[in-house]
């Protein structure tokens, strides 16, 4: 955690000047020296995933309920908002062409809804439509359709009701979804990986955020794997696990890395690569996700999150930079008798690849943050080209099917992950270099003071929908924007 002295540096010098860029669009990085951990933590629990809910015959339908309850976290007796009593909330495992039905009934005291984040579905009616409200006590029924050529991968779902989003996630609201490949990879066993950060008191209720946690995004003082803190994973030499890692943390960027095993990542979010590649670490923002293969060697490993630098105070108070510390989030313990050696990963089918594809519409959109100015009150503001979220303002107006380039510009000295809904977007270009391969994702970060190209196709859905910063508290103070494909 940055202490505090940095974040006010950060808040003052919000809008300052140089700010550095932090490099490449967030996806891969290579060999990196690592810092020892400040404390070794001892090996935790046994690892637990969620309960898990498997669609049949092309049906899978799920009742949710949110509330604030009891619950147990890191090995402790807290309160927490859950679904279904649990942190995370249960796997929603489902398969293209699919229906998937939740009945959400709002337990909470404060409004809510449900949002499946990445799923290429319907954001009408009660399909993925964040604009509906679920007052408290009240109950709503969603009807997901996924299309029959729906991408495999690994989704999550969590709540979208604008000015609460923060904390309703903070708090414990979120869970997996894994849409299965039509061909099964080969693997020992599967894993989800739901990845959270949380902060309780010492009465153990969740810490409130401060407006200086809400202006460089908060972020927990407890990381969590599955609401486990260090839980400890076992395997055999040779086996291969395939591993979902979602994270489900409101600000924090996930700099994960797991030294001594080997790592295949598969794709991030729902974007497989071409093939698959062999990884030293990979890098969530939040909202991302990565489908990886691990393929055990004798020995323990600590899978750890390392310092990740997401911005700086812009030159002011001593220029400091904001990140986050080093920490050991599970602990993977690999010995026994060696398992025969799986094949490899045949490469997919090319991808859809949109850069010699003919674009239809170019636009920009800005991404800035600057103090609110005493006049208005807040704080800080956060705005896309100038403006802050008006549920009764469209901002974007494309036509369906078409193919546009948005540029995304970040003139902040914090990066912003940029999540849009329904439709992926394809990144072609980083700071003016082009991007060498056919990269998908739903949450792109761009890094401060930087820009990224992106091209989506708006096919299969139209309506209207959001695009925001997945920097929830980022997106609760106003930094999304309504779409219309129309
Ligand atoms: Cu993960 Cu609009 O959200
Ligand atoms: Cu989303
Ligand atoms: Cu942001």
């Amino acid at each position: 955690m940055a202490d505090i002295s940095r974040r006010n540096a950060l808040i003052l010098g919000g809008v300052g000047i140089g700010g550095v860029a932090i490099g490449g669009t967030g996806l891969l990085v290579n060999h990196q020296s690592v810092r020892p951990l400040a404390s070794e933590s001892a090996s935790g629990a046994i690892f637990v995933q969620p309960t898990e809910l498997r669609s049949s015959n092309g049906v899978l339908s799920v009742a949710l309920e949110s509330s604030s309850q009891h619950v147990s976290i890191a090995g402790k007796d807290v309160r927490a908002l859950s679904y279904n009593g649990g942190v995370p909330g249960p796997t929603l495992r489902v398969r293209a062409g699919d229906i998937l039905n939740v009945s959400l009934r709002n337990g909470l005291t404060d409004p809510s809804n449900l949002h499946v984040h990445g799923l290429h579905v319907s954001p009408k009616n009660n399909s993925d439509n964040v604009f509906v409200t679920i007052k408290a006590g009240e109950s709503f029924d969603y009807q997901y359709e996924l299309p029959d050529n729906h991408a495999p991968g690994v989704y999550w779902y969590h709540p979208h009701h604008h000015g609460f989003v923060a904390d309703q996630v903070f708090g414990g609201l979120y869970g997996a979804i894994i849409v299965e490949d039509p061909e099964e990879i080969p693997a020992t066993r599967e894993r989800v990986l739901v990845i959270s950060d949380i902060t309780f008191d010492s009465s153990g209720t969740i810490s409130a955020a401060t407006e200086m946690d809400k202006m460089t995004g908060r972020e927990g003082e407890l990381v969590l794997v599955n609401g486990q803190r260090d839980p400890l994973l076992s395997a055999s030499p040779g086996e291969r696990e395939r591993w979902r890692v979602i994270n489900a943390c409101t600000s924090r960027y996930l700099h994960l890395r797991l030294d001594g095993q080997q790592l295949t990542l598969l794709g991030i979010d729902s974007g497989r690569f071409e093939s698959a590649r062999n990884v030293d670490e990979v890098v969530l923002a939040p909202g991302n996700r990565a489908d990886l293969l691990v393929t055990a060697r004798a020995g323990t490993s600590t899978l750890r999150a390392l310092r990740y630098e997401r911005g700086t105070s812009g030159g002011m108070m001593g220029g400091g930079t904001f990140s986050s510390a080093d920490v050991a989030l599970a602990t993977f313990a690999v010995a026994g008798a060696d398992t025969a050696a799986f094949a490899a990963v045949p490469d997919q089918l090319s991808p859809t690849d949109l850069r010699s594809s003919t674009v239809t519409a170019r636009r920009e959109l800005v991404f800035a943050m600057g103090m609110g100015g005493g006049m208005n009150g807040g704080m800080m503001s956060a705005t896309i080209n100038d403006r802050t979220f008006d549920a009764t303002h469209v901002n974007t107006t494309v036509q369906f099917g078409s193919i546009e380039e948005w540029t995304l510009t970040n003139t902040s000295t914090l990066d912003h992950p940029v999540h849009l809904h329904v439709w992926p977007m394809q990144i072609i270009e980083q700071d003016d270099r082009p991007v060498e391969s056919v990269i998908w994702q739903d949450v792109v970060n761009i890094p401060a003071r930087s820009t990224v190209r992106v091209r989506v196709k708006f096919d299969d859905f139209s309506g209207r929908s959001v695009y925001h910063c997945h920097i929830l508290d980022h997106e609760d103070a106003g930094m999304m924007g309504i779409i219309d494909a129309r």
